[in-house]
This record gives structure tokens, sequence and C-alpha cells, in this order.
């Protein structure tokens, strides 16, 4: 097990580059089950990505993950599950269900267990699924899906617009015999990234990015061979760490234009945001910022990943930021770690009211999940004194070589092993 050191109060200086996004990367690496290879770049290398390999090569394909790049090659028999040590570890495992079904016709899929933000479910892709002919069962923990004369397009509506379902979906879809319709489709931008790349590989696709998508159904896809939008949200989380622990920044491969709703936030809450060229920004903060509020919503609206890590900036805002979560029903973990480096934070139900104080003081916390691991980062560089963050694979699930980063921007921040079981 390890632990971050963070000693804080330390601006930040100088250039960082964002990694490719693992939400785009995680669907895009279960589509290459739809086709005979694929060659997938800019995937960062996390905890998350590798199980997803792990996945792809537990069933039979052949992988290979260097530099970024992965190399798929579909192997001799194809085991149609994934199990449950697998899907345990990830929930996003659940978007095997889709591509199997539509490329094998069969798929044991364990039902993803709860995680620490909320139930989390995923009786929206299987209804979704369903209307596609499959035939879904659960049994003992696993999702049991048959299709045996392959799946059939259909017009779906999802109850909300799910970003897993959405992806589950679209990628059952590209194989089904005609068209779908999915309404009410979730229209984050990692959608959009899928959709292009499956579209390059010959799916037919229109209306990615809005809340109706059309799919008309193929014999088969070529190769994809695609290279990953950056992170958006690693974008954005170092955005609030420069906020909160003040300095400046260069930050390339900053997908400016599908962080609106976070940009905005920033420079209300007083950090200098501007665009040097389509994909690099310079971001300044005198550390001290004014409080700001925000309620998560789907894409466009401020994303829920970015929650913890903007409520970790406000902790030592001016004044008062009310921090309502509309998405996860369980998101505030972060918070009561926060206090314990001296924040205020009172939580009335799924909203946070944040009153900034003086200053935080470091101490040993915990990581709960991969944002709040984020914020708590974010609140350590800002922090008098060390803080120590238990518990950091839930952070490298997501994050490639984050100390890494920030000690180049000058941070004084060390991976080390932990002293403590875990
Ligand atoms: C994706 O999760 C992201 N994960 C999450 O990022 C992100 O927070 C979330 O979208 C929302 O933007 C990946 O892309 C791998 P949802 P997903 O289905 O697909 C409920 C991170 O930090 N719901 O849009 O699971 C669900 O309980 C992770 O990188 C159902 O009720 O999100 C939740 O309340 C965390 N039934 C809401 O919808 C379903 O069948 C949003 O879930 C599906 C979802």
């Amino acid at each position: 097990m390890y632990k971050f050191v963070i000693k804080g109060g330390k601006p930040l200086k100088g250039k960082v580059r964002v990694s490719g996004s693992k939400n785009a990367s995680l669907p895009i690496i279960f589509a290459a089950i739809l086709t005979e290879d694929a060659v997938i770049s800019n995937v960062p290398d996390l905890r998350d990505t590798r199980t997803a390999i792990s996945l792809l090569t537990d069933m039979g394909f052949e992988a290979e993950f260097e530099g970024n790049r992965l190399k798929v090659a579909k192997g001799t028999n194809i085991k149609t599950e994934a199990d449950y040590e697998l899907v345990r570890t990830m929930r996003a495992s659940v978007l095997t269900l889709g591509p199997l079904l539509a490329r094998f016709g069969k798929a044991r899929v364990s039902l993803p267990g709860g995680c620490a933000i909320g139930a989390r479910p995923v009786d929206l892709h299987l209804k979704a699924l369903s209307k596609l002919g499959a035939d879904i069962r659960i049994e003992h923990g696993y999702i049991n899906a048959v299709a045996p004369g392959g799946l059939k397009g259909a017009e779906v509506v999802f109850d909300f617009p799910t970003v897993g379902g959405t992806e589950n979906l679209l990628m059952a879809a590209v194989l089904a015999k005609g068209k779908t319709v999915i309404r009410n489709a979730a229209k984050e931008p990692e959608i959009v990234d899928l959709a292009c790349a499956l579209r390059k590989a010959g799916a037919v696709i229109e209306g990615e990015g809005t809340d109706t998508i059309e799919v008309e159904g193929v014999e088969s896809i070529g190769t994809i061979d695609y290279t990953v939008m950056p992170d958006r949200i690693e974008a954005g989380t170092f955005v609030a760490c420069v906020a909160a622990a003040g300095g400046e920044l260069v930050i390339e491969e900053f997908p400016y234009d599908v962080l609106g709703a976070v940009i905005d936030k920033f420079k209300d809450a007083g950090v200098t945001i501007e665009k040097v060229d389509e994909m690099t920004v310079f971001v300044k903060s005198n550390g001290r910022l004014v409080g700001t509020d925000i309620t998560t919503e789907v894409y466009p609206g401020f994303p829920t990943d970015m929650q913890a890590q903007f409520m970790a900036a406000m902790c030592l805002a001016d004044g008062v930021s009310i921090i309502k979560e509309t998405i996860f029903e369980n998101r505030f973990q972060h918070v009561l770690e926060l206090q314990r480096l001296g924040a205020d934070i009172k939580i009335e139900g799924n909203t946070a009211v944040v009153r900034g104080v003086e200053k935080l003081i470091g101490a040993k916390v915990m990581a709960t999940d991969l944002r709040a691991s984020a914020s708590l980062v974010v609140a350590g560089l800002a922090a008098e004194n060390t803080t120590e963050i238990y518990r950091i694979y839930h952070l490298e699930r997501g994050y490639e070589n984050l100390e890494k980063k920030l000690s180049a921007l000058g941070a004084d921040i060390e991976r080390v092993k932990s002293d403590r079981p875990y």
C-alpha cells in the first residue's frame, strides 16, 4: 500500500500535459470486442485501463499495451464472460455486455456491486439491451444475456441520460440488424469520442453528443484505429490544484471546448484562465478565491466528477459556496476528510455548504474514491504543514503519474510506502 506525503503551501509553476481520457478509453477498449483488431492511442496507463485490458485478455483477446498505445487482436476461442474478480474492481466492466452480445450473441457479466459514491445500478443498461431483443437474467450475481438470433435495432428511450447505458447500447446497436434510435441519450464528450472511434471503423452513427443518437446496424466493422481525447476531468483537476495552491500553469492538451461549465465556475471564483491556442491554456491564481456555488448536472452542466475537487478549492475561498450534487446519492465522502484539514463544511441532504477558512492545516487523511482522493490532493497542496493521504490506490485508478506531474510543477509531494496496513 502507498500514500502521498504532501508538504503544502507551495504555489505551482510550469507546464503540464493532460493525459488521455480514462472515461473515453474504457468504452473504446471494450469496443475492440466488436471487431478483429484495434489500435488505440493516447490511452492513459491507469489501474482502470489495465483492468479493462485484463478483462479482454481474460476473454482470450491478445493485447499489447506500450507507451500509451494499446493493440488488441482477436484470440482463438473467446470466453464471453467478465468475471467477478475483475468486475468487482471496476464497475465500467459492465460495458463488455453490449459488445459481447452484439458480436457473439451471448454474455455472462458479473453484476457490478455498489461503490462508495452510490448504488449505481445498471437497470437502465439491461432494459435498453432487452429492447434490442436480448434475453437477460440475473443469476447468482451474474448478468446472463443471450441473443441467439442476433440483436435487432429498436427505439429506446432512457429514463435518465446514463453515460454507461448510452455507451453499452451504442456499441450493441452497431452490429444489430436494422436501425436503433437512442432517445434521452447522454451527451458527454466521451460518448462522442466512442462514436467517432466506431464510425472510423465503419459503424453508421449519427447524433452523438445530442440527446438522440441513430445507429444503422452493419454486418461487421473494421479495425478500430483511434486516438483518445484528452481527459477533461484531469484537466479540470489541475485547474483546481493551481486555484487552491496559487501560482500559474500552462496546461497542454487542455480540452477547452468541453470544459465550459468548469472554466466559467473557476473564473467566477477568481481564477484567470486564458486560451493560449486550441488545446493550451494559461491558468493563474493568487490562491485567494471567492466563494462560488455549483450544482452538478449531466453534460454540458458542471460535471459531478469535478465536484470534490472544486469543493476543496472553495475551502479557502472568501465567503460561502453552496455545492449541490444531483447525479450520485453519496458523493460527499471527501467532506469528512476535508474537515480533518480544518475545512468548514456542513452537509444538508445533497447539498454541502462550504464556508471559506483562513487556512487548512495538514493531517493524515483517507482516500475513499477516485475523485475524493483528487480533492484531498488539491487541499493538501494548499494546506500548511504536511498532509498524508492513505489508500491512494483509489487515485491511481484515474490519474496517470499525478505526483510526478505535480512535483515537476514545484509541489512537494511524494509517493511512499504506507506505514499503516492500508
Ligand atoms: C460514468 O459513470 C463515469 N464513469 C463516471 O465517472 C461519472 O461520474 C458518471 O458517468 C456521470 O458522469 C465512466 O465513464 C467509466 P451514469 P456511469 O450511468 O456510466 C444512475 C469517475 O470518477 N443509473 O451516467 O456509471 C446512477 O446510479 C467516474 O471517473 C441508474 O440508476 O454513470 C447514477 O446515479 C465516477 N441506472 C446516475 O444514473 C443505470 O442503469 C449516473 O450514472 C445507470 C445509471
